[in-house]
């Protein structure tokens, strides 16, 4: 069987790692979590002093420091699913706080973080087998992808699933919170300068508002089947 590129983008929240995730195991294919990776720039920027606690960047000092961030992503058994890395260490639950959610849109506006970002995501995808989720994976990252899926959810919905998320977890988030972060964040990935959140021309649209996750995961097992025997 071909193996393919498989670009899933869309908004914050709205399931595209469990979809990317369950779809990487069903088809043994390598799933690459390309927000992990912004996250991660932004836990790092967070512990070495580039940002402050009203959310400015010191943009030239986190610019510098670019050659000293080394992300990498490890199977997990227990989870199914890759653990990120940075520099040697598993940052997995650290990169998924509020407090990296509310500092990471305004560091993947930052070009030199994203020229960065966005090579190393070509060279871990360049063999095809690949599944990334994100924001520019049919635009900009891989714009020959074979399948392009643009997911999206109401934003309460997405905001629902965030907090249960976090609350299974054992995070204390208040809904209200995760509302605003959902809605600012959907807003600043849209109207960045640099690669913005849009639909590609030919990525197909996911509303999955109103589905359960093995719904979600039946249409897409079914559709790309159906890309795989095309492209064959
Ligand atoms: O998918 P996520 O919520 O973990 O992504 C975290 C942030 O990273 C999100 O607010 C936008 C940014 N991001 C991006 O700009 N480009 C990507 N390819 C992936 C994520």
């Amino acid at each position: 069987m071909k193996k393919i590129t498989i670009a899933i983008d869309g908004h914050s929240s709205c399931g595209k790692s469990t979809m990317a995730k369950n779809l990487a195991r069903e088809l043994g294919y390598i799933y690459i979590d390309t927000g992990a990776m912004y996250r991660s720039v932004t836990l790092y920027a967070m512990q070495n002093g580039f940002i402050d606690a009203g959310h400015n960047i010191d943009t030239e000092g986190l610019k510098k420091a670019m050659a000293d961030i080394n992300i990498s992503f490890r199977f997990n058994d227990t989870t199914g699913r890759p653990d990120t890395y940075l520099n040697g260490k598993c940052v997995e639950n650290e990169i998924r706080t509020m407090e990296v959610s509310n500092n990471v849109s305004p560091i993947a506006t930052l070009g030199f973080v994203r020229e960065a970002m966005v090579s190393q995501q070509r060279l871990m995808g360049k063999e095809g087998g690949v599944i990334l989720d994100g924001r520019d994976i049919g635009t900009v990252v891989f714009p020959d992808a074979e399948l392009k899926i643009f997911v999206t959810a109401s934003d309460e919905i997405r905001a629902q699933r965030r907090y249960d998320e976090l609350t299974a977890k054992g995070e204390n988030v208040d809904y209200e919170d995760i509302l605003k972060n959902v809605r600012e964040r959907d807003y600043i990935d849209s109207h960045r300068e640099i690669a913005p959140l849009t639909q590609a021309a030919d990525a197909i649209v996911l509303d999955n508002s109103n589905m359960t996750i093995p719904e979600q995961q039946e249409w897409l097992l079914k559709l790309t089947r159906e890309v795989v025997s095309a492209s064959e």
